[in-house]
């Protein structure tokens, strides 16, 4: 079977097929990580940078990042269960990237939670390492 993949900017109508898929790919979002409040926040989002992947129509990855002149960050990279591992995700990352290097970034960073094996293992296979660095936060 061909899967017919394509990737495009985040537009108004997606919000609620957005909010659906993260709930799927992201459940249990804590207070502080609330996906729909982010999407109603981030709108603001240059649309380059807020990219859907659709099959058939129907949206099945997301990924978002920003810029702020020196560092990029990666945010709500997330594929339906149903359709990954075949490239989806690394479609999304690789899209990205291209976009946020044509706008001059050259450092781009993202968190994952020190569990998911699997996903630095997908972050690996795109080149991505772990810095050492420690994240802090703090929930305003
Ligand atoms: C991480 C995620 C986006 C990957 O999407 P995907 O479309 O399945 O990824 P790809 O098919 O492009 O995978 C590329 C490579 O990454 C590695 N990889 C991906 N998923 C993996 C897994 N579960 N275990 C081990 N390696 C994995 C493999 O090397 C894979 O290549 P291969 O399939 O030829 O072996 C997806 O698993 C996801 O949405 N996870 C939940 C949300 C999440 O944790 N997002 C990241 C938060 S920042």
């Amino acid at each position: 079977v061909v899967l017919k993949i394509s990737i495009r900017p985040f537009t108004e109508g997606d919000y609620d097929s957005v909010i659906k898929l993260w709930e799927k790919v992201f459940p249990g979002a804590q207070p502080h990580n609330n996906p729909a409040r982010d999407l109603r926040t981030r709108r603001e989002i240059p649309p380059e940078l807020f990219l859907v992947a659709t099959m058939e129509g129907e949206i099945i990855g997301t990924v978002m990042a920003g810029y702020d002149g020196q560092q990029g960050w990666v945010y709500y990279l997330g594929v339906d269960p149903a359709v990954r591992r075949q490239g989806i995700g690394t479609s999304l990352m690789k899209r990205v990237e291209a976009r946020l290097i044509g706008m001059g970034c050259r450092e781009l960073y993202l968190q994952i939670w020190a569990s998911k094996a699997e996903v630095q293992a997908f972050y690996e296979s795109l080149g991505y390492f772990s810095e050492g660095r420690q994240s802090m936060g703090k929930r305003l």
